[in-house]
């Protein structure tokens, strides 16, 4: 086994789980996230009002906090690796696993970043829950934010498809396969 697919589980006894903060990471960003694709295409379709203003700070503001949280699993990515896949996947699996795993964690940062760049192009100023500010230098009002916004649509409607793949192969794993891929992701189980 590679020191990437070991590090994180050396400590979890018997079955090797992604570390804590991996754990952490993935299910609040998750989280989020699934609750942030409707509020995006509520708040979209609503007409101008406090409710309206309220859906687009609070899209912006967790949009933000998975930005950050994002940079932070990412670096305890390579940091800290991750458990082996399963032993007996075929090829194809393994390279599906990576591959889509490679686009989540792309598209996690893209997604919010398309979203901020947008923003902080037309719609300026950008902050973190009405407080702390966080508007990018980018001008060019929206001629440059909408080619940006199509980009946050795009890339958001490629991760929520991917996510849908990715759920169906972690609870076909689990329910089907009856192997530990779910569980390495779960808190506090053992084999
Ligand atoms: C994980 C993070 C994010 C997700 C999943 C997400 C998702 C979405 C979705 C689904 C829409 C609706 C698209 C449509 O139907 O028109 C949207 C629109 C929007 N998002 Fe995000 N977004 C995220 C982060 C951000 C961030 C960080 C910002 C800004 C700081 C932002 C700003 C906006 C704005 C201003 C719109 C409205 C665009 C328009 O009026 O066309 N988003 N987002
Ligand atoms: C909603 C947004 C989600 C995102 C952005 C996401 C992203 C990711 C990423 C990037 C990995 C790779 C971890 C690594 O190798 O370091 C991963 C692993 C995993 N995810 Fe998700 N995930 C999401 C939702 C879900 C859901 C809903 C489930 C379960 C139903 C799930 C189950 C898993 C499992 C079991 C793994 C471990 C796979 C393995 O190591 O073989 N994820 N996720």
């Amino acid at each position: 086994m590679s020191s990437d697919t070991m590090k994180a589980g050396s400590k979890t006894g018997s079955l090797q789980r992604y570390s804590g903060i991996q754990i952490a990471l993935h299910w609040s960003i998750a989280l989020i996230i699934i609750s942030m694709v409707p509020v995006g295409l509520v708040m979209t379709r609503l007409d101008p009002s406090n409710l309206t203003n309220l859906l687009y700070e609070l899209h912006k503001s967790f949009g933000l906090i998975v930005f950050g949280l994002a940079v932070i699993r990412i670096g305890a990515r390579f940091a800290l690796g991750a458990p082996a896949l399963e032993p007996d996947m075929p090829r194809w699996q393994v390279m599906a696993a990576r591959v889509s795993h490679g686009a989540l964690y792309l598209l996690i940062i893209l997604v919010p970043l398309t979203g901020w760049a947008a923003t902080s192009a037309c719609c300026a100023p950008v902050n973190l829950f009405w407080t702390i500010p966080l508007t990018l230098p980018i001008g060019g009002g929206f001629d440059t934010a909408g080619p940006i916004f199509l980009l946050h649509n795009i890339f958001t409607m490629a991760m929520v498809a991917l996510i849908f793949v990715h759920a169906a192969a972690a609870l076909y794993h689990h329910y089907s396969m009856k192997d530990d891929t779910l569980r390495k992701m779960m808190p506090g189980e053992r084999r």
